[in-house]
């Protein structure tokens, strides 16, 4: 049996007073997309660092292919492709010459170097731009080439602290896209405090506050499990007026006007099926949407953070 790409067992890390990663088990299953989540402070970098072995843990461990990231530290090394939070690139080298050099820093064999390049910057989708200075890059081919940089060596492991946090909408997509096109390729493990974007690239999801681990399963699991059903209004006109009026139902635990637009979080559905056509019809208001979907994260995450998220 091959072991499970990523092993983490009672992870702790303590920073003098600070309990930054408390008791973390996790594993993480080949080929996924998986997303750390958790808002600033939850632990995140922490345990990223700690599984590319750039910190220790103050107990329990962390493997990676079945070896321990503090025992074997080179053979994890090997193993995964890590891109930091903040990534920098010298500005006068280009893209293709960086790249030429992560590859012989990770050890990539010298005769194996310009095809590994190659391939990766083609991966990317950076082979056009290759020998453009790295000055010129927008914020989301930043991003590709410290992908490509992690990439290089062709690991079966690719490790992210918060790769979007700092990209406009377009680089956003552009990396979010990269990163969806390596499941099943690559298992991959990124960390992100938007949720949204993780939303929409992982498959699996692991949430932590405070350096505990909440909960962790599938995306749709997880939103099943935690959540409740959210209506989708829209209405010709303002929603304002409806939002007010449906905030101080019983079934009602959050209602959100933006425009025409309306969100409703229900605590009773069956309720909410019947009621909500009927405060809509009573508002006089045109209906153009009615809608029933599963919560988005953020919404998981919202209950799950302030407690009063119990599984159902
Ligand atoms: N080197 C360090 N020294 C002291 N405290 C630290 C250090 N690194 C992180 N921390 C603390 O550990 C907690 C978790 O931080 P971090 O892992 O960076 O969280 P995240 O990446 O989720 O924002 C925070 O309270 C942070 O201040
Ligand atoms: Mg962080």
């Amino acid at each position: 049996m091959t072991a499970s790409p990523i092993e983490f067992s009672h992870l702790t890390k303590t920073f003098g007073r600070v309990q930054a990663v408390r008791d973390l088990t996790l594993s993480v299953p080949a080929g996924a997309v998986v997303g750390l989540l958790g808002p600033n402070g939850a632990g995140k970098t922490t345990t990223i660092r700690i599984l590319a072995t750039l910190g220790r843990p103050t107990s329990g461990q962390v493997e990676v292919a079945g070896r321990s990231t503090t025992a074997e530290p080179d053979a994890v090394r090997r193993a995964l492709g890590y891109v930091p939070q903040e990534i920098a690139f010298p500005n006068w080298m280009s893209g293709r010459a960086y790249l030429r050099f992560a590859a012989a820093l990770s050890g990539v064999a010298a005769g194996e170097r310009r095809a590994r390049v190659e391939s990766t910057l083609e991966l990317v989708g950076l082979a056009e731009v290759g020998d453009r200075r790295t000055q010129t890059y927008s914020g989301g081919m930043r991003q590709r080439l410290g992908i490509a940089q992690a990439l290089v060596h062709d690991p079966s492991l690719l490790v992210l602290d918060e790769p979007v946090a700092a990209l406009d909408p377009i680089g956003r997509s552009e990396v979010l896209e990269l990163i969806s096109g390596l499941r099943g390729e690559v298992t991959v493990l990124l960390s992100s405090h938007l949720l949204d974007d993780v939303d929409r690239a992982c498959d699996r999801v692991a949430i932590l506050s405070e350096g505990r681990l909440l909960a962790h399963d599938s995306t749709t699991s997880i939103k099943e499990r935690y959540g409740g059903p959210v209506f989708h209004v829209e209405v010709r006109g303002s929603a304002a007026g409806l939002a007010e009026r449906l905030s101080g139902e019983a079934w009602v635990e959050q209602a959100r006007a933006e425009g025409s637009a309306l969100t409703v979080v229900v605590s009773d559905p069956d309720r909410a099926e019947l009621e909500l056509p009927r405060a809509i019809a009573a508002s006089g208001l045109p209906l153009l949407v009615f809608r029933r979907e599963l919560p988005s994260l953020e919404e998981v995450f919202l209950r799950l953070v302030s407690g009063s998220g119990k599984p159902a």
